[in-house]
């Protein structure tokens, strides 16, 4: 039998819907939540997630408001205009389009964004909070993929969740939100040995490597729900996943489809995550 299609546009769609009813309720007490995202340089893919940020916040109805800075700028300036927003009252996410160019280095800018409105959740006190299971910002593509799972009635408790990927955008953290979801957590990458043996074992898998079509069928336990974060662009120009998603289908019980999985999924959790911190910055929860 063939797998059933995680919708993440369909889902994504839906926590909107939820976040604009919030929003709808906020504008009536005068609140408003509001993100600020700052461009450094002018790489493509950048500016097209970028404007995507601006869209989405513009839809919702938050204030919204996008700084393009040209490559040359330096690390001081950049780190003046982090320190007056996080005293801006109007701001309530503060988001840094990463890469950034070479000469300026990414630790000290995320470390300088208030903890408050970290809503990448990229700050290493975000992080802390994350792994201690405190309450906090959490980063948005891992909180997307719990979203994914939940949403389909695939909840991670009591399930063997493998993670191929260890980065500290998604390997890491999404590894931390399963465990705290309750599941048994392997999480392995590129020193694994024989990863289709280990990735076999998961009644869920999370793929997240940045190398296409890794994940073929017999790295799949049938029936297993098969979660994939990568995003790869082909020779062709077309998109391609993590996951050899023609070759799984038949063998997986679930899976994400790219383009439409996990990718619209991210978005709409930073958008979350400003009203999270708008509600808390008006003592609202
Ligand atoms: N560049 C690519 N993905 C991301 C993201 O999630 N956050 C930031 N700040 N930059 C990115």
């Amino acid at each position: 039998m063939s797998a059933r299609i995680i919708n993440g546009k369909e889902i994504s769609d839906t926590i909107r819907r939820e976040i604009r009813e919030e929003v709808e309720r906020l504008s009536g007490r005068g609140i408003r939540p509001g993100l600020v995202v700052i461009l450094v340089g002018e790489d493509p893919a950048s500016q097209v997630y970028v404007r995507n940020k601006a869209k989405a916040c513009e839809d919702l109805g938050y204030h919204s408001e996008v700084v393009r800075l040209p490559a040359d700028t330096t690390q001081d300036e950049l780190l003046h205009l982090i320190a007056k927003y996080n005293e801006d009252p109007k701001i309530n996410g503060i988001l840094v389009q990463l890469p950034l160019p070479k000469h300026i280095a990414e630790k000290p800018v995320i470390d300088a964004i208030s903890v408050d409105k970290d809503v990448d959740g990229f700050h290493p006190i975000s992080v802390g909070n994350l792994m201690i299971g405190d309450d906090s910002l959490l980063p948005c593509t891992p909180a997307g993929v719990i979203e994914l799972l939940k949403r389909t009635g695939n909840s991670p408790a009591g399930k063997h969740a493998v993670v191929v990927g260890r980065s500290n955008i998604v390997g890491k953290p999404v590894s931390m939100l399963l465990l705290r979801e309750n599941a048994t957590v392997t999480v392995c990458h590129s020193r694994t040995p024989d990863l289709p043996a280990v990735a076999r074992q998961a009644d869920i898998l999370i793929v997240a490597v940045g190398v296409p079509k890794l994940v073929k069928r017999d790295w799949v336990k049938p029936g297993a729900v098969v979660i994939d974060v990568g995003i790869n662009r082909l020779e062709d120009g077309k998109l391609a996943g993590d996951v050899d998603y023609e070759d799984v289908l038949e063998t997986a019980g679930w899976i994400t489809p790219v383009p439409g999985g996990v990718g619209p999924m991210t978005i709409t959790m930073l958008m979350a995550n400003t009203l999270k911190s708008c509600k808390r910055a008006n003592g609202i929860d």
